[in-house]
């Protein structure tokens, strides 16, 4: 197979024609296929008609599964697919609702988050339930030298017992026993990513804490990191068709799920997600070559002032 690779976007992104994802796949061809997902971070396939079995093959080529728990939003027999939907079926969810409902990316308040997720669209409201993709290289790329200089050899706190209520209040609380699994963990928030090397800004709505800042101080800064990190010249919209399957990374994306009328539509979407490592602190930037021309793109007034703490050398 000969792949083709269209932009989405002026900084990342992009579809792939030319393949068919429930045909084998040559060596050489997926070979391709990952080469444009290191460059571009986000993949779109089209017109997609693959079985359960097919979409796990695929994503498994790029690495290790993680099984999403609790398992009960998993498909049943297929344990490696989770269900990102509002469709019940007796009177049952057949899978988690309102799954993505704000920015963030997969796995980022675990120890290992995840390096990738594979999503497919089966059933599309015919308005709303677009997603939202923002790429944090050239958001990193963006970052006003003093801020840059201020998370470089920086961790911030990720806390899904902290902020639990705050994103999911339409959920139960965690139990004892959940807490307990989901324990705090401080990442990087200059990331180098393992296989481009380059650096990602990595923040997301987990963070709570920066480490050597005073707690206001840190507040006030991961709140402009998240504003900034979403503002609307990183960002990719993306309108589902049915049949779309988007695969992205989430050592160097973001992403959001928008709302939409699920009292009205039903919107039934398949997700396998790769396991990932441990996040590596860029030592110094490295900017992705097409964002490097953009660093000062966004010197904004707003931003707040440099921060004096002295960073750690933890990595
Ligand atoms: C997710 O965050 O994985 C779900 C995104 C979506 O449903 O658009």
């Amino acid at each position: 197979m000969t792949i083709s690779v269209k932009p989405l976007h002026e900084s990342f992104g992009a579809e792939i024609l030319g393949v068919d994802l429930a045909r084998p796949i040559d060596a050489q061809t997926f070979a391709a296929i990952e080469d444009a997902w290191r460059r571009y971070s986000i993949l779109l396939f089209r017109d997609v008609q693959m079985t359960p079995v097919q979409h796990v093959a695929f994503t498994r080529r790029l690495g290790a599964l993680h099984i999403m728990e609790p398992l009960e939003f998993n498909l049943p027999g297929h344990p490696e697919i989770f269900v990102v939907s509002n469709v019940e079926e007796d009177g049952k969810a057949v899978g988690l609702k309102r799954a993505g409902w704000g920015w963030h990316s997969d796995g980022e308040d675990k120890v290992l988050p995840n390096a990738g997720s594979f999503l497919y669209a089966h059933l599309i409201p015919p308005d709303g339930g677009d997603t939202l993709f923002a790429d944090m290289y050239a958001a990193f790329a963006a970052l006003p030298g003093d801020l840059r200089r201020a998370i470089m050899g920086r961790r911030a706190c990720f806390s899904r017992v902290r902020l639990h209520h705050v994103h999911y209040p339409h959920m139960k609380p965690l139990t004892e026993e959940q807490k307990g699994s989901r324990p705090d963990v401080w990442h990087p928030m200059a990331r180098r990513h393992p296989h481009s090397g380059w650096t990602a800004l990595y923040i997301g709505r987990w963070a709570c804490e920066i480490e050597n800042m005073p707690e206001q101080d840190a507040k006030h800064l991961i709140d402009y990191l998240l504003d900034f990190a979403h503002r609307p010249e990183f960002v990719y919209r993306h309108q589902w068709r049915q049949g779309d399957a988007l695969l992205w990374d989430n050592r160097c994306t973001q992403h959001c799920a928008m709302p939409f009328d699920d009292a009205a539509y039903k919107r039934l979407m398949h997700r396998t997600t790769l396991e990932g490592e441990v996040p590596v602190m860029a030592s110094k930037p490295v900017c992705r070559p097409q964002t490097a021309s953009r660093r000062r793109m966004a010197e904004n007034k707003n931003a707040p002032a440099a921060v004096t703490a002295r960073p750690s050398t933890v990595s």
